[in-house]
């Protein structure tokens, strides 16, 4: 591979526009980016900052060393195979995907790197900062582990390496701690409208009490961070909140497992066992119309 490599893009949405963007910042040689959509009055949110930006596969991937398939994680695999059958054998051509569900042995075995940013990336040009803090977790074989280094370098990023064959599990925690995240804070705001507070003002309002659990997860770890009923063992607070849950069978689904979930932690923090049992057969079981159930 060259020293100053050329580096194109497939399917140039979020994770490709806010990657090229630092790598441009960084001074590397980004050459273009491959769209599906011809027309220059459709382009996306970020393509522009592409120096090319052409529908013809073939010809950009051949006059690129590294190859970026940023498109979904489903059609990872067919576009390497397409790629592969476009370049010359033996070619030192890399391929690399930033998907933390596969690993890189989904583009092909020689030449090949997943480099998946642990990041929420909503919108390119919002990730553009963040992705300087954000850990990258690196697969591949050994060129492409070895060529992964060294762009992780250049673009001063963190970076750790996974086996590939964990990334199921890996991918399933970061799920975890993004997705249903957003998922927990909408099921807040559902609970809060019953209080009569709109989904709006109760974001806004609701934000200092996130920023804060969010800080203390950091600053003190989960064990340290858990306050609240659970906690403390206030049996007759979660109650009432499972009687005001009564007949909405989501919200209090989600409220009993979550909890369950908390007391194992409550009780690593020190909930007496008599208070851990009666919690547990509250979020076990449930109430309905205040009698348990
Ligand atoms: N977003 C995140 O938070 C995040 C975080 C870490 C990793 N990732 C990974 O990064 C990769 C890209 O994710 P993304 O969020 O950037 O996706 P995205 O914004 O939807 O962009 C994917 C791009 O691929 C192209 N594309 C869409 N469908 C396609 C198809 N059927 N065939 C070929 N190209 C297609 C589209 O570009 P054109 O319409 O221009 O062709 C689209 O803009 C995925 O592997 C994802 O798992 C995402």
């Amino acid at each position: 591979m060259l020293n100053n490599p050329a580096i194109a893009f497939v399917g140039p949405g979020k994770v490709g526009c806010a990657l090229a963007a630092l790598m441009q910042e960084k001074g590397l040689n980004v050459i273009g980016a491959v769209t599906r959509v011809a027309s220059s009055d459709k382009t996306k949110p970020g393509q522009e900052i592409f120096p090319e930006l052409t529908t013809d596969r073939g010809t950009l991937a051949r006059r690129a060393d590294i190859i970026f398939i940023t498109t979904p994680d489903d059609r990872i695999a067919e576009i390497a195979e397409d790629l592969r059958k476009k370049e010359n054998a033996g070619s030192k051509k890399l391929l690399v995907h930033t998907s933390g569900h596969h690993s890189a042995s989904i583009l092909g075995e020689k030449n090949v790197l997943a480099m998946h940013p642990l990041l929420s990336i909503a919108r390119w040009d919002l990730a553009r900062e963040s992705l300087k803090k954000a850990w990258f977790f690196l697969d591949g074989d050994q060129f492409g582990l070895e060529k992964g280094r060294e762009l992780a370098q250049i673009l001063e990023l963190n970076w750790e390496v996974i086996d590939g064959s964990n990334k199921a599990s890996y991918h399933a925690a970061a799920v975890t701690f993004s997705n249903y995240l957003v998922a927990l804070v909408n099921a807040g705001l559902e609970l809060q409208k019953k209080a009569g507070i709109e989904k709006e003002e109760g974001l806004e309002a609701a934000f200092p009490l996130i920023e804060s659990t969010l800080k203390n997860l950091r600053d003190l770890g989960p064990t340290e961070a858990l306050t609240g009923p659970v906690a403390r063992g206030d049996r007759g607070t979660v109650e009432g909140h499972l009687k005001v849950m009564a007949g909405e069978e989501r919200l209090e689904r989600l409220y009993r497992e979550m909890g369950l979930f908390t007391l194992e932690i409550a009780r690593r923090k020190g909930l007496e066992a008599e208070a851990y049992r009666e919690m547990k057969k509250i979020l076990e079981e449930g109430i309905t119309g205040g009698q348990r159930k």
